[in-house]
């Protein structure tokens, strides 16, 4: 008997596809259909911290150019906050109560002062778990490598300090010492870490000279810098990995799962194909582990990993100087 059993978020779950933050996840009817065709499970929507800052200064501003006095402001603040919280509480509570796989929302914070308020509320509503979608941009250039890191240590603790849930980080790829950072954020004492998510980026449009949205969804061409990082630090961190970025059917994740990671996060390719995607690249899973005579994701999981390779130079290799040379 084969089984897909694995972990994600410091959480058993029945296979190793997790439906990543996005709207698939956005009502209990679409979380019961990606149940259904099998997601170990699902990521919701994230919070965005700088959206309810955004919607604040904007009430408050309107309230001052009424000449209205600013004491309302204690009042607005929560109001305003609890109207973004309780659609996402409700959501968790009704999930919960619809479907049995882990349900997971996710809250990405600007200021790390908010993050503890959202992660109470989201732990008290029935969250299995919360993932932290971090990521601060490192554009500004009077802020040192060590300031824009040490807001994800201190946001980590902060939140570690409200909550008893397990946590997961999705991180990015911006950091100067990435496996270092890596290796420190997996032993703050969360549960795993998402690597990597894949962001919003401007595009051109050369006929209107407009800035505009590049793809929102990824292509399967994007998967390597996943695979290469998952195998770097696979059996290096302290916490579980998740793989994400690219990942468009079951041999992309089963090459994820190789490198180490306990499951991988889905979002473009079910937004391509439907739910029933998911059922697809389980079974073809299934089926590769049948003819490889593997029982358990756990029986393989990290036999590519640069720490079980003979040759570990090949992970680190950055240059095409064969595909180049005329020699
Ligand atoms: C429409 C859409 C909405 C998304 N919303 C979020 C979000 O709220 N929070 C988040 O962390 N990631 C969000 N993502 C990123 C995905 O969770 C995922 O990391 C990214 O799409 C890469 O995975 P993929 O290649 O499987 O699509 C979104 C992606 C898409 C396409």
């Amino acid at each position: 008997m084969v089984t897909l059993k694995t972990r994600y978020a410091g959480l058993e779950v029945r296979s190793p596809i997790v439906v990543g933050s996005s709207d698939l996840t956005d009502s209990v009817q679409r979380i019961r259909e990606l149940e259904e065709h099998g997601a170990g499970a699902v990521v919701l929507g994230s919070i965005f911290e700088e959206e309810i800052a955004l919607e604040y200064e904007s009430v408050m501003e309107g309230l001052h150019q009424q000449g209205r006095n600013l004491i309302d402001y204690d009042y607005y603040d929560y109001k305003i906050r609890a109207q973004n919280l309780d659609a996402v509480t409700d959501l968790i509570r009704d999930a919960k109560r619809a479907v049995s796989i882990p349900v997971i929302p996710s809250i990405n914070c600007v200021y790390s002062h908010e993050w503890t308020l959202f992660a109470q509320e989201l732990e008290k509503a029935g969250a299995d778990a919360l993932e932290l979608n971090m990521f601060f941009l490192p554009s500004d250039a009077n802020r040192t490598s060590q300031e824009t890191e040490q807001l994800y240590f201190e946001v980590v603790r902060k939140v570690r300090r409200e909550i008893s849930i397990p946590i997961s980080i999705k991180m990015s790829y911006y950091f100067s010492s990435l496996a270092r950072m890596i290796q420190r954020l997996s032993e703050t004492g969360i549960a795993s870490m998402v690597l990597f998510n894949r962001f919003y980026s401007p595009d051109f449009d050369i006929d209107t000279l407009k800035v505009v949205t590049s793809d929102t969804l990824s292509s399967e061409e994007e998967f390597p810098i996943a695979l290469r990082w998952v195998a770097l630090m696979a059996g290096r961190v302290s916490c579980e990995l998740c793989a994400s970025t690219g990942i468009h059917d079951s041999q992309t994740m089963i090459k994820q799962l190789l490198a180490g990671a306990h499951a991988v996060q889905v979002v473009s390719a079910l937004y391509r194909h439907g739910p029933a995607h998911i059922r697809k690249m389980l079974d073809e899973l299934q089926a590769w582990m049948a003819a490889k005579g593997f029982r358990s994701i756990d029986e393989f999981r990290g036999k590519l990993s640069q720490a079980q390779s003979a040759d570990p130079a090949l992970y680190e290799r950055v240059q095409f100087m064969k595909f180049f040379s005329h020699g």
